[in-house]
């Protein structure tokens, strides 16, 4: 198979962790016979510096012409001036509505070698096996009016938490979607109690239900899914929730695995397919570990490589329908954490702890 991949590294570790997903995707090229063509553009922090913008007209066509994006991360305490006119973080935001990514997968899996990296007790991480499915393209990320002005009794800001309901049905579609092939279960998380936007979420959840008899229905209210995640992580299957109540749950949900740079995530802008083979053409669909651009260990070589090679895996399986090969990445990472291998994020005092470089060679070594 051929196919065009864009590689945007962004700011911070985004760059470090990408160039070793490239790594592990030629050597599935050259495994599996796949020829992958890639391309790559400035975003966020350091193309603000060099060209004004955080996504540059250039980085758009490269993003357009390609049949999925591998996104590394931006940002960071250079940009972070909050009277600025542009932000890093700019460049993915436009990049989420141009493509129209309005659901956001974030599996959060347990390693049994990471257990003890996990700030939970063992016995709490028992079956833990989630995803959540994050709405991507609306609510309070992107609801008008959004702005700050001055009044002649001081400054004022506003955000606006505004959802269609179709908006809140297609993403729905793709929790039941997913949660009818795994455990049946699907929580959708609202503040229905408070906020006007979240009872039409319910209203919405729970006539989407009816086309998923099978699946089971849970509504909860956010906040109290925050403790949950905790208490009893292993009660979910699927989640669905607003942008930013996503966001932040599943910033919580990671740590469950020991580290935030364990997690991937994929934004498509269609249903999953049925039969597991995505049609191609289209705009293509982004994949991005939830982890930021990490300005502290940035060009330290240190960083966990693994949440951008799991995204890279989602790629391989989301946008190509190449299971196979994204199992054997999986596997691979799987197999270096069993032999003892961690990155400083997951390290042990006395344990064996590679740099990024080394780590993703590893991974490439036991792929190809
Ligand atoms: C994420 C990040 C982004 C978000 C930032 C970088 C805009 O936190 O992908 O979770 O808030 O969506
Ligand atoms: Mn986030």
């Amino acid at each position: 198979m051929k196919a065009k991949i864009a590689i945007l590294g962004g700011d911070g570790i985004g760059p470090e962790v990408t160039a070793e997903s490239m790594k592990v995707l030629e050597a599935i090229g050259s495994r599996y016979g796949h020829e992958f063509e890639y391309s790559t553009g400035p975003v966020g922090g350091n193309a603000i510096d060099d060209f004004g913008e955080a996504l540059p007209a250039k980085t758009e066509a490269v993003v357009l012409a390609s049949d999925a994006v591998l996104f590394g991360a931006v940002g960071g305490p250079k940009w972070d001036d909050p009277a600025a006119k542009t932000r890093p973080e700019d460049g993915i935001l436009a990049l989420r509505k141009t493509l129209g990514l309005f659901a956001n997968l974030r599996p959060v899996k347990i390693y049994p070698e990471l257990i003890n990296a996990s700030p939970l007790r063992p016995e709490r991480l028992e079956g833990v096996d989630m995803i959540i499915v994050r709405e991507l393209t609306g609510g309070l990320y992107f609801g008008k009016p959004k702005k700050r002005w001055e009044t002649s009794r001081g400054r004022r800001a506003v955000d606006t938490l505004k959802y269609t309901e179709q908006e809140i049905a297609r993403v729905l579609r793709v929790g039941f979607e997913l949660a009818k092939n795994r455990r049946k279960r699907l929580h959708s998380l609202d503040k229905m109690n408070v906020l006007e936007s979240s009872r039409l979420w319910r209203e919405v959840a729970i006539e989407v239900g009816q086309e998923y008899p099978d699946v089971e229905l849970i509504h909860m209210l956010a906040d109290n899914a925050a403790m949950q995640l905790v208490m009893r992580p292993a009660e979910f299957d699927v989640i669905v929730a607003e942008n930013m109540f996503g966001d932040i749950l599943s910033d919580e949900a990671s740590v469950l695995t020991g580290s935030m740079g364990m997690l991937p995530s994929a934004s498509l802008s269609s249903l999953p397919p049925a039969d597991g083979k995505p049609k191609r053409g289209g705009k293509p669909a982004l994949y991005e570990p939830i982890h930021g651009s990490a300005p502290d260990i940035a060009g330290q070589g240190i960083a966990n490589p693994c949440a951008s090679i799991l995204s890279a895996a989602m790629l391989l399986r989301w946008s190509f329908g190449l299971h196979e090969e994204a199992d054997a990445i999986e596997s691979a990472i799987e197999g270096v954490l069993s032999e003892g291998y961690r990155t400083m994020d997951i390290g042990v005092p006395g344990g064996n702890t590679l740099g990024t470089t080394e780590f993703g060679d590893l991974i490439a070594g036991r792929v190809g």
